[in-house]
């Protein structure tokens, strides 16, 4: 019996969506297997002889992780623009008896970028793990922030990651051994208010991370992982540290650089901190007016810390910089001890 040619295609797309039933059905398996696994039999990552490169070293989160690398034998590298904060990170990493290393660059300036990455190179060698941590946030609402701090927003929190991928993954492709971290954030898989910039870079860093993953698997390049982290907000950083939330309790700058240091050493493709946040996935089937309220109520005011004063807030009310940030300060300060 003579089978047409539609027949065929017919048949052969329910082979492959058995075929493909079937494969999914067993790596299912072996993931909840993997996951129930306690963490002393999984196989973890020896940082003895990596070169770890943080961006945004001198910030909170970037130093902590850093000093924890350090302490499991990974040599340091760090950049940040923020001179001052960057040999005090260097600084405090040699305390504990640590390999640091120091370099100012301007994430925003991708010539910078590419030409450090060719310092780092010639003083240290060859980076195996990349941890892109810098990160800035306007924290403002839409209308009010100004084009070019929403244009600093994505130069730091997403087009620096191609910069600093492209200048160090080539090398990692070709001894196939390379790790690229991507501190991205909740605010990467929900938006809020006033982060309106914020989130959408963080959704682009998590797409980044995502795809790149998938592109790597597509070339076949087995030894080059990919993680991307997303916490919550987070106390005791230059970034949010003030910000009062309900429900869910903002973490502690320290859990969240043990859990990135264990997402790179277990090699986990995504983690969110906490990780029962994870539940926000609902928000694909829940009605939006649910997600709207919890996520109108979970955080009134998101702004930094230390929202920058710029020239045109000065000029609208006629006042000195210094009267705007002294302002700017105490209002904060005393809605922040309201909220309390
Ligand atoms: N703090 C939080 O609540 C929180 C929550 C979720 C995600 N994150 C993410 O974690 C990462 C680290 O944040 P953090 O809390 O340590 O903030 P932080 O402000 O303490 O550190 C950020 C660092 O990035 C550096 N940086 C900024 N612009 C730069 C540039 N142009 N070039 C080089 N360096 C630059 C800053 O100087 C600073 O040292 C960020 O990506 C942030 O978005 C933070």
């Amino acid at each position: 019996m003579e089978i047409t040619k539609m027949e065929f295609n017919v048949i052969k797309s329910i082979l492959d969506l058995l075929s493909f039933l079937f494969v999914s059905t067993l790596l299912v398996i072996k993931a909840i297997f993997y996951g129930c696994l306690p963490k002393s039999y999984k196989k973890k990552k020896n940082f003895e002889n990596e070169i770890v490169l943080i961006t945004g070293g001198a910030g909170g989160i970037g130093r902590l992780v850093a000093s924890k690398l350090a302490k499991l034998n990974a040599k340091i590298v760090l950049w940040d623009v923020d001179s001052a904060g960057l040999e005090d990170a260097v600084n405090q990493v040699r305390g504990i008896g640590g390999k640091a290393y120091g370099y100012k660059c301007d994430l925003t300036d991708r010539e910078d970028v590419y030409k450090t990455a060719t310092k780092v190179y010639e003083d240290v060698g060859q980076v195996t793990i990349l941890i892109n941590n810098a990160g800035i946030a306007s924290g403002r609402l839409l209308l009010d922030t100004p084009d070019h701090l929403i244009q600093r927003t994505f130069d730091v929190n997403v087009l620096a990651h191609f910069w600093t991928t492209k200048a160090f993954l080539p090398k990692m492709i070709e001894s196939n051994h390379g790790h690229i971290v991507t501190i991205a954030s909740l605010a990467g898989h929900i938006g809020v208010h006033k982060l309106v910039d914020y989130c959408a870079s963080k959704f682009a860093a998590v797409g980044f991370d995502e795809s790149l993953r998938l592109e790597l698997e597509k070339l076949g390049v087995e030894g080059v992982k990919t993680t991307v982290v997303s916490p919550y907000f987070v106390q005791a950083t230059g970034m949010f540290n003030d910000v009062v939330s309900r429900f869910v309790p903002t973490l502690k700058s320290a859990q969240v650089a043990d859990e990135i240091v264990e997402a790179i050493e277990l090699e986990k493709l995504s983690v969110i901190i906490p990780g029962y946040l994870g539940i926000l996935c609902l928000k694909w089937v829940l009605p939006w007016s649910v997600i709207s309220l919890f996520m109108r109520n979970i955080v009134n005011n998101p702004a930094p810390t230390h929202a920058e004063v710029l020239p045109e807030d000065k000029r609208k009310e006629g006042k000195t910089t210094f009267q705007r940030n002294a302002e700017t300060e105490l209002n904060h300060r005393v809605h922040v001890t309201e909220k309390r």
